[in-house]
């Protein structure tokens, strides 16, 4: 099957999609400015770098796990699930951070990569999520709200979001 007919899916980093995460995540970095030193570790060895990314890591002080969304060899995007908060985290940060890449966006991916993402949550038993966004963060705070997210107040110039998992079984299931 062509690989742009493959519904996209969340998996763990994976080197099937080499060629097109250095490509995305380059352009993605060089359009927003972001430093991208991490991505020299991946192109010098990108099996090192998928494999330090597999599996559950402690990352802002709590338990996370990296998926990324693809189709076939096509990389989308990444997301981020926080186990649990911290008290930052819980202002903001929240449990959930995504992106994806330039190609790909206005296409729905992130809409569906989030439904994608609530499940994943669930499975790891969440009754509900905290998503946070910076205020004027269009994109994302439609992704948000088309998940069910429910304002909960601003921080640090992030408006708060939680998406209750027991109400999102029925309603989007990825
Ligand atoms: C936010 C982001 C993940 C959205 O990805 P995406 O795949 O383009 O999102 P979708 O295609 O699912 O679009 C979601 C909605 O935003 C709208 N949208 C997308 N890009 C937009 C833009 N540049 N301006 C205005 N609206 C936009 C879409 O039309 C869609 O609206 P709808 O649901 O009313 O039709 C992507 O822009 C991104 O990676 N940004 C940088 C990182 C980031 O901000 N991450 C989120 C941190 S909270």
């Amino acid at each position: 099957m062509d690989d742009l007919a493959r519904p996209p899916r969340l998996v763990p980093p994976t080197t099937a999609v080499r060629e097109s995460f250095l490509a995305g995540e380059r352009d993605d970095h060089l359009a927003s400015g972001d430093p991208a030193d991490w991505l020299d570790d991946a192109h010098r060895d990108f099996e090192a770098f998928v494999a330090s990314r597999r599996g559950v890591q402690e990352r802002w002080g709590v338990p996370c796990t990296t998926f990324w969304y693809v189709s076939g060899e096509h990389y989308i995007g990444t997301l981020i699930l926080r186990h649990r908060l911290t008290p930052e985290l819980a202002e903001v940060g929240g449990h959930i951070g995504y992106h994806v890449v330039l190609p790909w966006r206005r296409q729905g991916h992130a809409t569906r990569m989030l439904a994608a993402g609530l499940a994943e949550s669930r499975r790891l038993g969440l009754d509900r999520v905290l998503l946070t966004c910076a205020a004027g963060n269009e994109p994302s705070l439609r992704v948000i709200l088309a998940n069910g997210g429910v304002h909960d107040g601003r921080a640090r110039g992030e408006d708060r979001f939680w998406i209750d998992l027991t109400a999102v079984h029925a309603t989007h299931s990825a």
